[in-house]
């Protein structure tokens, strides 16, 4: 049995939502590092040129789409050609996939949530981390030692994600980032002003404004600059083909998508400011030189971070779980928005209500995550991540440039699109 076609009920609720999907773990922790080791402030260049000849039009694609044929990815790719509605499964299984492990990375971050509060990490976070945390073998035979703090925690968020999924649209995704975006900005804006009055902030934030014109010239810095967009605007996930199909008519598409992409964009590079201001107080407290301390991912945060937090002073009782906490809630919204698109197609196809959807795509999901609460659990998140990102997803992108652009009639989306739009 199908429910009616659900609906946004507000603009903000579309917005937010698509917001809450792109801001994720890759504006906190991926952003800093791509952004320093690609010129600092010159990379702004290639940048802003990737939000618009990829980000934005890719978004709008996805939004024309989605919202042309009101229906999910499986059944629009049917609907153009049979034979493509295979496409649409691989790119649902390649996002399945990513939610297993990156719902993994989340409940990680839960873990430090609890603990920021007491610095429970101890004195030395790097070593509390691999033992206690990952509890990382060197062996395949690790994968028989499940670690249950992480399994808790994978559980935890696995269950939050079903709850919200479940729920009709408006009462599920839409509530949850009609709350959940403007906590995350209140407490970024609250970080990156504490970060400023740092002594050292200087020596972090200054690097973004310091460009490496010579970085200009050189292609991996342009591959980096469409390689972020792609990650931090979700691109290719069928995330915003899902999201436009739930718009009413009348719905203005290409000032959605400026506003959504420029928000994306917005957040990370202001988080930015916090996170190198906070390293540049590391290094002039520790000594320790500043190119050693912008690592990128998990490094960066369970690590670096809780580092940092030592040396803060009861300060770092508020900072601390303020940032794991930007996390979790940030983490959280890209979950949800991973696994709508599954759930939508699922349903669509098979005919099942919303509910049981959800609930048996969750139920699967936490099966294959447990694989990443095991003593090989960070190994083969490693492997997940390195091809699914690099390769599986870039695939996934390419696939739909081509259905889209080329076997589709791209001009008849040109007038979906500009239908209402202001912009
Ligand atoms: N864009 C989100 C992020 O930056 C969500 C995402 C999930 C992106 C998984 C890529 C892979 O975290």
């Amino acid at each position: 049995m199908t429910e009616t076609k659900s609906e946004w009920n507000s603009r903000s609720a579309f917005i937010l939502a698509m917001i809450g999907s792109a801001v994720g773990l890759g504006n906190i922790w991926r952003f800093p590092n791509v952004l320093y080791s690609n010129g600092g402030g010159s990379f702004m260049i290639p940048y802003i040129v990737s939000i618009f000849l990829l980000g934005i039009s890719f978004v709008l694609v996805e939004y024309a789409v989605g919202f042309r044929f009101k229906k999910s990815i499986a059944r629009i790719l049917f609907t153009i050609s049979k034979k493509l509605e295979p496409v649409a499964w691989f790119v649902l299984f390649v996002v399945f996939l990513i939610t297993t492990y990156y719902v993994c990375v989340v409940g990680w971050d839960l873990i430090y949530v609890v603990l920021s509060f007491t610095k429970g990490w101890g004195a030395n976070p790097d070593l509390y981390f691999a033992n206690n945390v990952l509890h990382a073998t060197d062996s395949v035979s690790g994968i028989f030692t499940i670690v249950p703090n992480v399994l808790v925690s994978i559980f935890i968020i696995w269950f939050i994600a079903w709850f919200i999924n479940k729920r009709e649209l408006n009462n599920g995704i839409g509530k949850v980032s009609q709350i959940l975006l403007p906590l995350l900005c209140i407490m970024v804006v609250a970080i990156v002003g504490f970060s400023l009055t740092l002594p050292g902030a200087s020596i972090g934030y200054t690097q973004i404004l310091t460009p490496d014109w010579s970085a200009l010239g050189n292609a991996e810095v342009w591959l980096a600059a469409f390689g972020q967009i792609v990650f931090s605007l979700s691109l290719g996930m069928a995330i915003a083909m899902t999201y436009a199909s739930y718009l009413p008519k009348g719905s203005r598409l290409v000032d959605n998508a400026v506003i959504v992409a420029f928000s994306n964009s917005g957040f990370e590079v202001f988080n930015s400011i916090g996170i190198f201001s906070i390293l540049g107080f590391m290094t002039l407290t520790s000594g320790i030189p500043f190119n050693e301390l912008v690592t990128e991912g998990s490094g960066l945060a369970f690590v670096v971070f809780p580092q940092v937090f030592n040396t803060m002073g009861p300060a770092a009782h508020i900072i601390g779980p303020l940032f794991f906490i930007c996390i979790l809630f940030a983490g959280i919204t890209s979950v949800i928005a991973l696994l709508e698109g599954v759930c939508y197609s699922i349903s669509e196809k098979f005919l099942i209500e919303r509910k049981k959807t959800a609930t048996v795509v969750c139920i699967v999901g936490f099966c294959i995550s447990t694989i990443f609460a095991t003593g090989a659990g960070s190994t083969i998140l490693g492997i997940f991540d390195g091809f699914l990102n690099n390769f599986a997803l870039l695939f996934a992108v390419l696939l739909e440039c081509l259905i889209f652009g080329w076997i589709y009639k791209f001009d008849d989306l040109i007038e979906t699109l500009n239908e209402h739009s202001n912009i």
